[in-house]
């Protein structure tokens, strides 16, 4: 039973312990009777021993999720306001990407990097279409397509004669985990013990022009790396001229603009890529999380003066835009461009007007920042525990940066789902407040 319940406490979104999971090729129904039967008489027990504990998981375990609705094992319905962070930005279980998934996983999941991948070739020509970019290399998360970017600047300098390149990076910014993006991320507590840091990083304030243009002279710098909306940070938004001012820093010094839009990406601000709204076209552009609606899989995009940096055996992946991945990613693209993305502008300022409205007598709400489906309610204190609030009333947030709470709900979600999503988080934030002065 251990085991079990590792499998389904494991995973950011259920698995089929190995015991239902049928043999035959027309198992699917018996399996998924048999899963059923298994979550019905399933008991969450304390975290599981065999998974190692990095993550600050709630006492909570999803079985099935339909649009913006997720439900526990015993079936209690929660609104998902965050997206599995952003990443469901089609709504849980959308039906053309679950078609997709079913119908390729039964031709063909992954051949390898090592033969042509028609899907992959199909995906980055569209990805290509709606950006601008040149071509794209696959991972499979959002690091390690920040990794790629990283290492096209590195090669990009090295060609250059420069003996340490530089890229410049943003106070408040995330870009991952792995050794070179928490090298470049600037939070210490992801950075914490894990030194030596890569070398090769300059951070400059957010949002500032002239730190940027103060670097001109650093013969080192090679690149810029930015997210055109900063989530994890906070939910911070430049002004509206700063993607266009960096473009024009990067031409002027031969540097490359690096623009992360792994949480930004796939419709969450309102156009397929945020740069696409500031009309900015950079030489690198890094994607994931909505690319795959939950199924993991990244893209670095590149143009410009990025283009033809990377060639054979520079770079790779094993699992990187294998079959499943690119049809999948190929369904997400078309559903989000079809008829998802037209409404998030709307959608966004008017939970932004709502909110507004909700916390006009309420001093503790110091500023609500908002574009597209990217919220975040910056509080006077910190909030962390608004989380077990939300989720205990059926909502599913998130609090970043101590103080700020960060909605990212599916592109998909409805007026009544939006009015619910406000009434709901309205009355928590004012029962927290009214506690507050009490205490
Ligand atoms: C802007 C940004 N970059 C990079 C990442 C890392 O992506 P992943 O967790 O898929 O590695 C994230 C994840 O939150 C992100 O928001």
């Amino acid at each position: 039973m251990a085991n079990n319940c590792a499998i389904i406490g494991g995973s950011g979104s259920p698995r089929l312990p190995f015991f239902v999971l049928g043999r035959e090729p027309d198992a699917d129904k018996s399996a998924l009777a048999r899963y059923q039967l298994f979550i019905a008489n399933y008991q969450l027990p304390a975290m599981s021993q065999y998974l190692i504990p990095t993550y600050a998981r709630q006492p909570v375990a999803f079985v099935r999720g339909e649009g913006v609705w997720l439900y526990d094992e015993n079936d209690h319905k929660y609104m998902d306001a965050i997206s599995g962070i952003g990443v469901c930005n089609l709504g849980h279980c959308h039906p053309a990407v679950t078609r997709t998934l079913a119908e390729q996983a039964r031709q063909l999941v992954h051949t390898s990097n090592l033969y042509r991948i028609p899907a992959q070739e199909s995906l980055a020509q569209r990805l290509c279409e709606l950006s601008g970019m040149a071509n794209v290399f696959f991972s499979n998360s959002g690091a390690e397509a920040n990794e790629a970017a990283i290492k096209i600047a590195r090669l990009y300098g090295s060609r250059k004669q420069i003996t340490c390149p530089t890229v410049v990076v943003m106070e408040g910014s995330f870009h991952g985990r792995t050794m070179a993006t928490l090298s470049a991320t600037a939070n210490a507590k992801v950075q914490e013990g894990f030194a030596p840091l890569l070398d090769g990083f300059v951070r400059v304030p957010f949002n500032d022009l002239a730190a940027v243009e103060a670097l001109a002279e650093n013969r080192d710098i090679v690149a810029v790396l930015v997210e055109p909306v900063q989530g994890e940070g906070g939910i911070h938004i430049p002004a509206d001229d700063y993607l266009a001012g960096l473009r024009a820093l990067c031409d002027r010094n031969d540097w490359l603009l690096m623009l992360d839009e792994i949480q930004s990406g796939n419709g969450r601000t309102g156009d397929y890529f945020a740069c696409l709204g500031a009309n900015v076209t950079p030489d690198v552009l890094t994607t994931a999380k909505g690319l795959g609606n939950g199924f993991p899989i990244g893209a670095c995009l590149v143009a410009g003066k990025a283009e033809g940096v990377f060639g054979p055996g520079n770079h790779g992946s094993t699992y990187g835009g294998n079959p499943l991945g690119c049809a999948t990613a190929l369904t997400v693209v078309n559903a989000l461009t079809d008829d998802v993305i037209d409404g998030v502008a709307d959608k966004g300022a008017w939970l932004k007007d709502a909110f507004t409205q909700a916390f006009s007598d309420l001093p503790m709400v110091t500023e609500i920042r908002q574009r597209g489906l990217m919220l975040g309610i910056q509080l006077d204190r910190p909030c962390p525990e608004l989380v077990n609030r939300a989720r205990d009333a059926g909502l599913l947030i998130n609090v970043t940066a101590g103080s700020v709470v960060r909605l990212l709900p599916p592109l998909v979600i409805n007026q009544t789902e939006m009015q619910h999503l406000v009434d709901t988080l309205s009355a928590l934030i004012h029962r927290f407040a009214d506690e507050q002065e009490v205490a």
